[in-house]
């Protein structure tokens, strides 16, 4: 039996794969390599020793999706395939739905199709909408802001109502906060198109000279320094998430969302002035206005993950930094 993993060759994806060959799975990657390139399967090999099965395909395309199935003796998926960019997403938003709910769709419907019935999902902190308080609780209402959020919004109501129409199903959405950080070997990591729009990304190229200096966008809000505060995860930890999230879904009856987080609020200015202490690097940086949809505070409560699946984030903000600094200035064109 194998575990079929859309979106594998991407940045959280490929971390899940290293965990995952390590830890005994046979895994079956579908990418259409929109946001990613097949350079991270070469890297996923020397790490682990073991090459994924790999199929280009889009998650869209239902003929292509049922070969996979019928080829492969899939026992479960962790959905990771997505547009994710932010900003993007309201200027083709029509790209971002259909992708990202057209796309989820046929993938559940082709599973339902051949009886694979157990789905990890990636959802994301943005379901929280603008008008909770933090720590943020999986109880707490859900809202979106941007066509981005609100496909995963869509996505996750899609996965309650399937699970309630067919007990069968056994479902967990992953909610995640701020996935940072690389694997430790500097071999693979987060490898974005054009000029970054997260915060990490952008502070690591300009730390490795590829960008002239950061925007800090904001310094008056109500945070310990005026400066946005979030709840940033080591993406290894992340991925170990997904790990124990697989072998719960054996006690899940319907769809559960739980958060991925660490549960603690780092600022941008903590980010940047630990960046200068770990790499040696200066960080240049203006104050900026703030950017638009952006609120003061997000982080997890991030008790549920712990309690239901076992799980917490074992690696801190130092690990984070030093990771994501190895890998960028070890690879300073990412994978080209
Ligand atoms: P990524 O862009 O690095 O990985 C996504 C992968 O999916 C890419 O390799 C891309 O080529 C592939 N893909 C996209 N559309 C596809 C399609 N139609 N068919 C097949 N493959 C397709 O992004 P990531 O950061 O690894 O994110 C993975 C998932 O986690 C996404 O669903 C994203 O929305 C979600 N998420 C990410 C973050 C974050 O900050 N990185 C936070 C919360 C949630
Ligand atoms: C973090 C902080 C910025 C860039 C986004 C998505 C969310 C999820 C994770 C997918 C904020 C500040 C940033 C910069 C800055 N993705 N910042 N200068 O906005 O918390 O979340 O990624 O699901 O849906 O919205 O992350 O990394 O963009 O920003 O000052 O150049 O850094 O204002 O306070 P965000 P981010």
């Amino acid at each position: 039996m194998s575990l079929l993993i859309t979106g594998g060759t991407g940045y959280i994806g490929s971390h899940a794969v290293v965990e995952l060959l390590n830890a005994g799975d046979d895994v079956v990657i579908v990418d259409n390599l929109s946001n990613s390139s097949t350079k991270s399967l070469d890297r996923v090999e020397h790490i682990t020793g073991k090459r994924p099965i790999f199929i280009k395909a889009d998650i869209c395309d239902k003929a292509a999706m049922e070969s996979v199935f019928r080829e492969h003796d899939i026992s479960a998926v962790i959905h990771f395939a997505g547009l994710k960019a932010v900003g993007e997403s309201t200027q083709i938003p029509l790209s971002y739905y259909h992708n990202n709910v057209t796309g989820t769709i046929v993938l559940l419907e082709v599973m339902k199709q051949f009886s694979v019935k157990n789905l990890v999902f990636s959802s994301s902190a943005t379901v929280y909408g603008e008008n909770n308080l933090s720590p943020l609780i999986e109880t707490m209402p859900t809202s979106a802001t941007n066509p981005y959020g609100q496909t995963k919004l869509m996505i996750e109501h899609i996965l309650f109502d399937l699970a309630k129409s067919d007990p069968q199903w056994s479902i967990i959405s992953l909610r995640y906060f701020n996935p940072i950080g690389a694997h430790h070997s500097g071999l693979i990591g987060e490898n974005p198109n054009g000029i970054p729009n997260n915060l990490l990304p952008f502070v690591s190229q300009v730390a490795v000279g590829r960008l002239q200096q950061l925007s800090v966008f904001g310094d008056d809000y109500d945070t310990i320094d005026g400066t946005g505060v979030r709840d940033y995860i080591h993406v290894v930890d992340l991925a170990l998430a997904h790990l124990k999230a697989v072998t719960a879904l054996s006690k899940v009856d319907g769809c559960i969302a739980i958060n991925v987080g660490t549960g603690n609020g780092t600022s941008v200015l903590q980010i940047v002035n630990k960046f200068k202490e770990i790499s040696g690097v200066d960080v240049p940086y203006q104050i900026s206005p703030r950017r638009p949809g952006d609120i003061a505070t997000v982080f997890a409560k991030a008790d549920l993950a712990n309690e239901f699946l076992g799980w917490q984030a074992e690696r801190n903000l130092d690990d984070m930094i030093r990771d994501t600094w190895r890998w960028q200035s070890q690879n300073p064109n990412g994978f080209e």
